[in-house]
């Protein structure tokens, strides 16, 4: 019965298995779903909950919720797994939920064990998964995204706002005692409104932060694998560069908001960051990885650029230190997404995607290597 279906690569996983939590589609689809209850036909389906392993703490109803559904393994120190502990969960659970820490590359996955199926990450950037890799091995990838669009838009326009507007050295100055009161002449910025906004990468996030930077006068530019549906670009009135090295070139604003992918690593190098205008700013909240962060950083030192609003780096935590200490750089720690309801849904997202794996459907955000 299930080899009817075999062309279909969720159905081939479950084949592989024995164990499945609820009967697959394709048992319901040709017996009828009437004919099976959630604990299936025992002679057909030997009934297992699914063994999901959690790397990091998940706001507690995730958890809780998790830990009603599956047979759930948590990390109740939040400890980051090392990547011993990363292979140990990979050889023993149905189901791994990582974070961006835990770096899931061939060599991992080489190791993972014969019943990992699906890797549901707590997260939309999959750049730590080797997703190619794991389709190979039939381990189907998903991630969270549309959830944390707004609350990452909303960041970027704080960034553009503050480091354009020097907030941080305003707010470091009244915290040193050192203020003297106002004058004409302290602390000037570079004023929002007229100014050119360039959107490398319009997805979710990009569209969002356009629709923010609208109102505050901002003029939208953007370059993107693909020019964006004719009626959002007229909703935004944006220009669309097919040019990334046109676009640098005429932009007092970037903002970085394309996934890192292989083609995207380094996309801002410094050869692309000499085109730039020595008065505009960039700002990055996606991955560190796009920007050459060494020449970036030299840049940033020799006034060749006015500013940056940065939430990330190349290396995680070990950030360049001399982008420490820069007044024209706002630095902060990877919060894009930090917010109570945000986590709350990419939880939520989460849990979808193992249930509707788990009923013997394909998970709603399933990762494929085209999107890479
Ligand atoms: C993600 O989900 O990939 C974000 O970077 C986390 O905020």
């Amino acid at each position: 019965m299930v080899s009817a279906e075999a062309g279909r690569p969720v159905l081939k996983l479950v084949r592989r298995r024995t164990y499945f939590a609820f009967p697959p589609a394709a048992v319901f689809a040709t017996m009828g779903a009437g004919n099976l209850g959630p604990m299936g036909d025992s002679n057909l389906m030997p009934v297992k909950k699914l063994s999901v392993i959690v790397t990091r703490r998940l706001p507690e109803p995730v958890e809780t919720r998790l830990k009603e559904l599956f047979d759930v393994e948590l990390n109740e120190s939040d400890t980051p797994f090392t990547h011993n502990q990363l292979v140990d969960a990979l050889q023993r659970a149905d189901v791994l939920v990582p974070t961006l820490n835990d770096t899931i590359d061939a060599r991992a996955l080489a190791q993972a064990g014969e019943r990992l199926r699906l890797i549901a990450n707590y997260g939309a950037g999959f750049d730590h998964i080797d997703v190619q890799t794991a389709r190979q091995r039939g381990i189907l990838v998903s991630n969270t995204p549309g959830v944390l669009a707004d609350d990452t838009a909303d960041m970027t326009m704080a960034l553009i706002l503050t480091v354009m507007r020097r907030f941080k050295e305003g707010s470091n100055l009244l915290q040193s005692g050192d203020w003297q009161g106002w004058s004409p002449s302290a602390l000037l910025g570079s004023r929002i409104g007229g100014k050119r906004l360039g959107i490398l990468g319009m997805g979710r996030i990009g569209t969002a932060l356009a629709r923010r930077a609208r109102p505050f006068g901002l003029q939208i530019h953007y370059h993107n694998r693909k020019r964006v549906h004719p009626a959002i670009e007229e909703e935004l009135e944006a220009t669309y560069w097919e040019s990334f090295d046109q676009m640098l070139s005429r932009v007092d604003i970037l903002s970085i908001n394309c996934p890192h992918t292989p083609s995207t690593f380094h996309l801002l190098n410094a050869r692309r960051l000499k085109l730039m205008k020595p008065t505009a700013f960039v700002v990055n909240t996606s991955r560190g990885e796009v920007i050459d962060e060494n020449a970036f950083t030299r840049m940033l030192r020799a006034g060749e650029l006015a500013g940056a609003g940065l939430d990330v780096f190349e290396k995680g935590p070990d950030i360049n230190p001399r982008l420490r200490g820069l007044d024209n750089a706002v630095l902060l720690p990877h919060m894009g997404s930090a917010t109570e309801e945000g986590r709350l849904e990419m939880g939520e997202k989460v849990i979808i995607n193992i249930k509707t794996f788990a009923d013997g459907h394909r998970p709603p955000d399933q990762v494929v290597p085209s999107m890479l």
